[in-house]
């Protein structure tokens, strides 16, 4: 047994002169035990032929959407079927643009708009076509629609250039099918829900209420359950952080709205609250501009915020079997979160000291305290990546262990 055994992978080459790597990566699908068939786009014909795809993939290779042979062999809607995973490998700038405005004038294009299968793309691209907003745009519609993404990497490139653009490499490529159609580690086959990063609570539609969290604890986090083998759904909060790759990151502003997506989001095996929500709204907040005016203040009221990890943890239906919170305590912080962990009815408190000599907030490190029922554990003081991953592994064991 391999890896990929059983997996069967369509990959389909885009026109770009990362497509020479795509042949080293069918290779490497094939030794993890995968079956590869292939779709070559007009433009990957002109640096590899699909003769050389098909030596390697023991497979014929498919290159045009009105092909009588193909349609009446396999067809375009079958080949969007007969596979466990689409990989876009490389993912050029244009393929890219026509998989997010749903063009289908190609068979890559036709076949990628007829599926439902997940997909994995591998962007390449001069780095100024890979800056430009209008492929930054395209990445944020296709990762909207639950695309997966690897890469790019920075580095060299073929025109002299160096910046991000560089398809990642065949073993990376190889290590994210792994990841997405085979997921092995302590979580594997598991939901995770994370919530991340502030809210932003409108006093109008050009203010808002928000508070100081970077969202660097609860993306690393989401990151480390995926590594750890989780299908994870990060809700985030307004943060400067990129999407983590290969993770659904759904972006929220408000408590409200991020209660919503958890709600969505559900079931799930884990939950995750790692988001610093609002405590409060504005009741009274402007639908247009609140104007200065001479000598008055604007009177603004405030209500209370839902409580998403309370509303969720006091479920009897649907609540996930394992919920963590945070508690961003600046005093008192152990004594705080015993008393959080009763009152919010979760299994697991994660308690830090936020005050601002500490740094944490917007900071790299953390030295937190892990809170349950039974027990109070101090950890060292780690980066957030590495309290990320001695958290997934200590969920992991509890799943494991059978608690709670
Ligand atoms: O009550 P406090 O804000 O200190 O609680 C922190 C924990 O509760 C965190 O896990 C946070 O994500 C969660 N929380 C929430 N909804 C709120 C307030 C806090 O999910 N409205």
């Amino acid at each position: 047994m391999t890896a990929l055994s059983g997996k069967r992978i369509l990959l389909v080459i885009g026109g770009g002169i990362a497509a020479y790597k795509s042949l080293d990566l069918i290779r490497r699908l094939r030794e993890r035990g995968a079956s590869v068939r292939c779709i070559l786009t007009n433009g990957a014909q002109a640096f590899i032929t699909p003769l050389a795809a098909s030596a390697l993939t023991g497979q014929r290779s498919h290159t045009d959407l009105f092909d009588r042979e193909d349609e009446a062999d396999i067809g375009h809607i079958k080949l969007a079927r007969d596979a466990d995973l689409i990989v876009v490998a490389p993912a050029t700038a244009n393929l890219m643009a026509k998989m997010a405005g749903g063009h289908a004038d190609d068979l890559a294009s036709t076949v990628l708009l007829a599926t439902t299968l997940p997909i994995l793309i591998a962007p390449a691209m001069n780095v100024r076509m890979w800056l430009h907003p209008a492929t930054q745009r395209n990445l944020k519609t296709l990762q909207a629609d639950g695309v997966h993404v690897v890469g790019p990497n920075d580095g060299a490139m073929a025109e002299a250039e160096f910046g991000p653009g560089r398809m990642a490499e065949p073993l990376e490529i190889a290590a994210a099918v792994e990841r997405l159609v085979a997921p092995s580690g302590p979580l594997a086959g598991k939901h995770v829900i994370v919530t991340s990063g502030p809210t932003h609570e409108p006093i109008d539609p050009v203010r808002y209420i928000a508070n100081r969290s970077s969202g660097k604890q609860g993306h690393a986090i989401a990151r480390a359950a995926a590594e750890a083998g989780a299908r994870v759904t990060l809700i985030s909060g307004p943060v400067t952080l990129p999407d983590p790759p290969g993770i659904t990151t759904v972006h929220v502003e408000s408590a409200r709205e991020m209660l919503q997506a958890v709600e969505q989001a559900l079931p799930a095996d884990v939950g995750i609250f790692a988001a610093a929500v609002a405590d409060w709204r504005v009741a009274n907040a402007g639908e247009q501009k609140i104007k200065k005016k001479d000598g008055a203040l604007p009177n603004l009221s405030l209500t209370e915020n839902p409580d998403i990890l309370a509303t969720i943890a006091r479920r009897t239906e649907n609540r996930p079997p394992l919920m963590v919170g945070f508690a961003a305590e600046t005093e008192h912080v152990i004594e705080h979160a015993k008393q959080k962990l009763a009152r919010k009815g979760c299994d697991l408190i994660v308690a830090n000291d936020v005050s601002a000599q500490t740094g944490v907030m917007g900071g790299d490190s953390n030295t937190v305290h892990l809170v349950s029922t039974s027990d109070v554990e101090t950890w060292p003081t780690l980066s957030k990546t590495d309290v990320a991953k001695k958290l997934v592994e200590r969920l992991g064991a509890m799943i494991e262990g059978g608690t709670p």
